[in-house]
């Protein structure tokens, strides 16, 4: 690896979800818990990490089921925001700045860039053939139109994009078109729209794409071969829900700015926002405009063109112009674009419109956020698609979570606090006791370099070798025989024990976060070792104020490094970190899901 300065300066950007619904497992597999646990890694070790995303309100989604919801598009997505918001938080997500895209803020921004972009000649005004419904003679956009995708074949393809095959489409291209909302025949009719010029970067996003070693394969093939046939895309939608286009000729009424545009540069946005309520307006430049920053996002395979092709191509295009930009320095790529694959719930595609889902606040009312979180990590959908079946997380959470970490933190303790009521004092170090405290310690280089690589599922399971491996430790000592017959052993066995469980808090502390925590605060010790979230409420003078979802991450005292801990510290009453699951978990919840 590399050496870098430290501390560094690390983007986090997981995908902003949409506020048309609340999100499932599936969702949160992508673009949460990654993004959580390289955050929270790169914080312990001591870089300076911004984590800023928010909800995705505008265009056809949001408007598509305020629809169905009989509301506005505004009141559905301040609904969503906090519902997501909840469920962000309460999965212990820990984002610098989670806000929305329907801010002041974020609209002027959007504007700055899309009116840069014209003035320099990368978007162009195309007219172009859009749907229109034949009943209500209203424009009908991408997403009411469902049709058979021309590339896979697959019947349920939306008008903007295949989530079979995650090609992008256009409606006039899909097989049997059909309006969404009465099944009609949609008709194609010529409008006007200014359509970013993709073909203008093909060669530097293939020269930049080429270039990118450290990227997922699929998710650098897959680019390279949609640079390599790039066409034009609108940036305008006939709708009224948007941000406002900043182009005479596109009044507000009729035309706004295509949703993805406005959402990727939620990236930006967000930071500057966040910059602004931690009162230094000029720090997020620290980070896009640093070309020795890292920018990690993290989300599902289907956003994989918007922030490999689209928004890269708008940075390239945006270079420092504009008023944010200030010819202070080009807005910084993507270093790495970390996509997920699909999760699958019992061996079915999730399905937010057919009610197909398990929904994370349905979940966490009755699971705890750790368990989830390790499953989705475990058997994360990194390289392929992942099932998650009940009978599974069952398992997991059983055999593994609680059988091997669990169980060691609980004979550990429990037998440190009933005989010492303190970290004992130790004597001297066998081999098998340096042994172990080296083996637990060396885990922190490798799981470190495996979530710097996205590869979480590889970073866990060393995690939980380390566990193993103090496991057995504790199992050949067998501390709790040894104080009966020799106190004075004992007592240097627990200390190594417990200084190996204080060392595997951390190493699972990105992971984990709240079991973590717990264990932190059993070994006595006091503080936040990495958490908590909170909300803050923010707003500029003007405009309706709103919720961001943040933390007080400078006041962590955890660090990736292993336990000095010390002798002679009380021990607090220790509690189980898991619960054991019934097996009849996995009947009771096949049953609510409908399935038999
Ligand atoms: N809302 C999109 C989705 O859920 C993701 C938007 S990511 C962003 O699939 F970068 F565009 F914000
Ligand atoms: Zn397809």
């Amino acid at each position: 690896m590399k050496e870098r300065a430290l501390p560094e300066k690390i983007l986090v950007a997981p995908a902003w979800p949409y506020a048309s619904g609340p999100r499932h497992i599936g969702h949160v597999a992508g673009f949460a818990v990654p993004a959580d646990v390289f955050a929270r890694y790169h914080r312990l070790k001591g870089d300076e990490v911004l984590m800023v995303s928010g909800t995705d309100e505008h265009g056809t989604p949001v408007m598509v089921s305020a629809d169905r919801n009989g509301v506005s598009p505004r009141e559905l997505a301040d609904r969503n925001n906090a519902v997501i918001r909840d469920d962000l938080r309460n999965l212990g997500i820990s984002y610098d700045c989670f806000t929305r895209t329907t801010t002041r803020n974020h609209h002027l921004v959007t504007q700055d860039i899309f009116r840069t972009l014209h003035e320099k000649g990368y978007l162009v005004e195309r007219s172009a053939l859009g749907a229109f419904s034949p009943a209500t003679g209203r424009t009908l956009p991408d997403r009411y139109i469902e049709g058979t995708c021309p590339i896979c074949g697959f019947d349920g393809a939306r008008g903007d994009q295949c989530d079979n095959c995650g090609n992008q489409l256009d409606p006039v291209d899909l097989i049997d078109p059909r309006s969404i909302i009465d099944g009609s025949t949609p008709e194609f009719r010529e409008t006007t729209h200014l359509f970013l010029d993709l073909p203008a970067f093909a060669g530097r996003l293939e020269e930049w794409i080429s270039a990118q070693d450290t990227w997922r394969p699929n998710v650098r093939n897959f680019s390279l071969g949609l640079v390599r046939e790039l066409k034009p895309r609108a940036m305008t939608r006939d709708i009224d829900w948007g941000v406002v286009v900043p182009v005479d000729g596109y009044p507000a009424d009729t035309k706004r700015i295509y949703v993805w545009f406005d959402a990727v540069i939620g990236y930006l946005s967000a930071s500057i926002e966040w910059a602004h309520n931690v009162g230094r307006p000029d720090a997020w430049r620290e980070w896009w405009q640093n070309p020795d920053a890292r920018h990690f996002y993290f989300m599902g395979k289907d956003n994989i063109v918007f922030h490999t092709v689209i928004w890269p191509a708008m940075l390239l295009g945006y270079g420092s112009g504009g008023a944010f930009g200030a010819g202070r320095g080009d807005l910084h790529l993507p270093t790495n674009v970390v996509a997920s694959e699909y999760v699958t719930m019992e061996g079915k595609k999730a399905s937010t419109s057919r009610n197909v889902a398990i929904w994370v606040n349905d979940f966490l009312s009755r699971y705890d956020p750790d368990p989830l979180r390790y499953y989705l990590t475990a058997a994360g959908p990194e390289t392929q698609d992942s099932d998650f079946t009940w009978e599974e997380f069952v398992r997991r959470n059983n055999d593994e979570l609680l059988a091997n970490w669990g169980n060691l933190v609980n004979r550990t303790l429990v037998n440190a606090y009933r005989n010492f009521g303190e970290v004992p004092k130790p004597s001297h170090l066998s081999d098998a006791d340096s042994g172990v405290i080296a083996g637990v310690a060396g885990a922190f280089e490798e799981v470190g370099a495996l979530i710097d690589e996205g590869r979480f599922r590889a970073a866990i399971a060393a995690a939980m070798r380390a566990s193993t491996l103090a496991n057995q430790y504790v199992a050949e000592q067998a501390p709790w025989a040894l104080v009966k017959t020799d106190r004075e052993r004992a007592a240097t066995v627990l200390y190594v024990a417990l200084r190996c469980v204080d060392s595997l808090k951390t190493l699972f502390a990105p992971f984990l976060p709240f079991t973590s925590q717990a264990v932190h605060e059993m070994l006595g010790n006091d503080g936040w070792l990495a958490g908590p979230l909170e909300y803050r409420v923010v707003g500029e003078e003007g405009e309706p104020a709103h919720e961001v979802l943040t933390g007080d991450y400078a006041s962590w005292v955890g660090a990736w490094a292993p336990s000095e801990l010390a002798p002679g510290q009380k021990l607090q009453e220790p509690r189980p970190l898991f619960r054991k699951l019934p097996p009849e978990t996995v009947g009771e919840e096949l049953e609510r899901l409908g399935i038999s």
